[in-house]
């Protein structure tokens, strides 16, 4: 049978890596990779690095393959984000069944950790569930980006028996009383802090986290917010990408 190991890679530094997924890295023939959007050949470029850092049997092989684009003529953003993975499931569908062979192991590293804001798993189970290749999944969990922030910022992600809440800049209510007193905020490209200007928050923003353009910023969020947008921009332009995750808190200090 062969064997398909979605391995969590760490949000962004190659040290993130665990010795499980090391374990994992060393048994893989294939390593299917799919990366897409401006922040491309970088993260590419971290994944080889992580491949030539921890493998010490090197006959493994790299498959890349391009990734389809989300169709703009499917206004329901849920809908356009469907069949943006039914196309990805196709497509990994046909890689895996002509690049892998009965008894070999491929994977696909995962940036951070499979379960969050990430679509590999849901593609693999589509990909399952029409039953023409026949695999066996293993998922190695990873650091995630929100880890990253709170050590960083070396901050506990949730009061003393508090909820925290976590959701994307698209998602950020414009009123934080219905959320949990410390919210994490992921794939936020419109600073959706800008909403929450008139709230007694703070913000705990980083970006590049774990890497070497990494940038902490924190304050209260209505004095550092234009900071970091401005920030935002200046860095987005030089990189040509950026990632960005940041925790908006109601209690100050932190505990
Ligand atoms: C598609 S999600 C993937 C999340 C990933 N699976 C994880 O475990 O962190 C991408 C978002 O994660 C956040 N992110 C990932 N890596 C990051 C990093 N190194 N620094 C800051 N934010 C990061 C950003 O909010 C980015 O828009």
């Amino acid at each position: 049978m062969r064997k398909l190991y979605l391995i969590g890679i760490g949000a962004g530094n190659p040290e993130y890596i665990t010795v499980q997924a090391i374990k994992a890295l060393n048994s893989v023939d294939v390593f299917f990779l799919m990366d897409k959007g401006e922040a491309k050949r970088d993260l590419l470029k971290l994944r080889k690095e992580i491949c030539e850092r921890y493998i010490e049997n090197r006959s493994y092989r790299m498959v890349e393959a391009a990734d389809p684009v989300r169709d703009p003529a499917i206004a329901d953003y849920t809908a356009r984000v469907e069949e943006w993975h039914r196309q990805r499931s196709l497509i990994y569908e046909e890689m895996i069944a002509r690049e892998l062979k009965e008894g070999q192991c491929g994977a696909f590293l995962v940036w951070g950790d499979p379960s969050l804001y990430d679509s590999t798993l849901r593609i693999i189970d589509q990909i399952k569930a029409r039953e023409k290749l026949c695999f066996e999944i293993e998922v190695i969990p990873g650091i995630t980006s929100m880890q990253a922030l709170t050590a960083r910022h070396k901050i506990s992600l949730n009061g003393i028996g508090e909820s925290i809440a976590m959701t994307t800049g698209r998602q950020l209510s414009s009123d934080m009383s219905a959320t949990a007193e410390r919210t994490i905020v992921m794939l936020d490209g419109q600073c959706s802090f800008n909403n929450l200007l008139d709230e007694d928050l703070d913000i705990y923003w980083g970006a590049y986290l774990g890497m070497d353009e990494e940038i902490l910023l924190s304050g209260k969020l209505s004095e550092i917010a234009s900071r970091i947008a401005e920030v935002r921009s200046e860095q987005r332009q030089k990189n040509g990408w950026i990632m960005d995750t940041y925790l908006i808190a109601r209690s100050s200090p932190l505990r």
